[in-house]
């Protein structure tokens, strides 16, 4: 539809997006060596893994997540505000983006800079987008989650199919720089995986502090701050209308998808990414 645009075979959404812009990450954004750069298909528990690393940044303390919001925090390098506000930034940077591979600064690929992609399975990224889209006003709203289901496996939705966002990125896998989390991993065993997160920062916490890092980081203190819930972002979203931080679960597309539809689904999927190995995807 009218309110979105094709760059290099994936959509965009016009209002917060332009070609021009896209170009510039591509060829001219310059990662250095120290960045860390959250890099995610949308719904995957981008804002989730944001908190940790400025959690883990501040030894779990939180005047920094409770006075600065997140996208200044670790800004979206591909929107006009988050492009302006990296180039301003000193010293080692958060960066964010849900750029597929292809479209991310050609400058990653002969630096040191890290980034943490984090999956999550594709059943919940279609019912968290489901109601992430229809509480926003600049783009076509789907009218059920069967219809958005649809979109999504048409690769007809912000930043592109799901399938080939995974399968690219995770190529990267065996690289030193780059670290692929899931959403089912943190939600379940959320210690752990924030050592794993340091470990391949390079960074010691002290044990308290890493207790102070997953209170702070939790559904439920996440969901009280403004900083980082989205409630600031009124014009552009209705956080009354579906908050961001909504159920915060595992398996909640069982509250949605009918049998067939999810017999549908994983048939597609196990056609599509047949030729990777199944631990890579760690849903049910
Ligand atoms: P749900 O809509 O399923 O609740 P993103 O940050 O990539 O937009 O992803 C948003 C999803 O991550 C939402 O999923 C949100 O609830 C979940 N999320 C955010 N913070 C979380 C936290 N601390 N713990 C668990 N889930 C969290």
């Amino acid at each position: 539809s009218d309110d979105t645009f094709w760059y290099e075979g994936t959509p965009f959404p016009r209002a917060h997006y332009s070609p021009e812009l896209l170009r510039k990450v591509q060829e001219e954004f310059v990662l250095k060596d120290e960045d860390v750069v959250t890099v995610t298909f949308p719904k995957s528990g981008t804002n989730w893994l944001i908190e940790i690393l400025c959690l883990i940044r501040s030894k779990g303390d939180t005047k920094w997540v409770q006075s600065v919001p997140t996208w200044e925090r670790s800004p979206w390098i591909e929107t006009k505000p988050g492009f302006a506000s990296a180039n301003k930034k000193e010293g080692p940077r958060l960066l964010s983006s849900h750029l597929p591979i292809h479209l991310f600064p050609k400058s990653f690929f002969s630096s040191k800079a890290k980034v943490i992609y984090v999956i999550r399975n594709p059943k919940d990224v279609i019912v968290s987008s489901y109601f992430f889209w229809n509480s926003i006003n600049w783009i076509e709203k789907p009218k059920s989650v069967e219809q958005y289901l649809e979109w999504f496996l048409e690769g007809k939705v912000p930043y592109g199919s799901w399938f080939d966002h995974v399968r690219a990125w995770m190529s990267m896998r065996e690289r030193e720089n780059f670290l692929m989390l899931s959403y089912e991993e943190l939600k379940h065993d959320t210690e752990r995986t924030v050592e794993k997160i340091c470990q391949f920062l390079g960074k010691k916490v002290e044990p308290e502090e890493l207790s102070l890092v997953l209170k702070n980081s939790s559904f439920e203190v996440m969901r009280e701050n403004k900083m980082s819930n989205f409630s600031l972002l009124d014009e552009c979203y209705l956080v009354h209308k579906n908050p961001l931080m909504r159920k915060g679960i595992t398996g909640d597309w069982k509250n949605y998808f009918t049998v067939a539809q999810a017999e549908a689904f994983d048939e597609l999927f196990q056609e599509k990414m047949a030729d990777l190995p199944r631990e890579l995807f760690p849903w049910e």
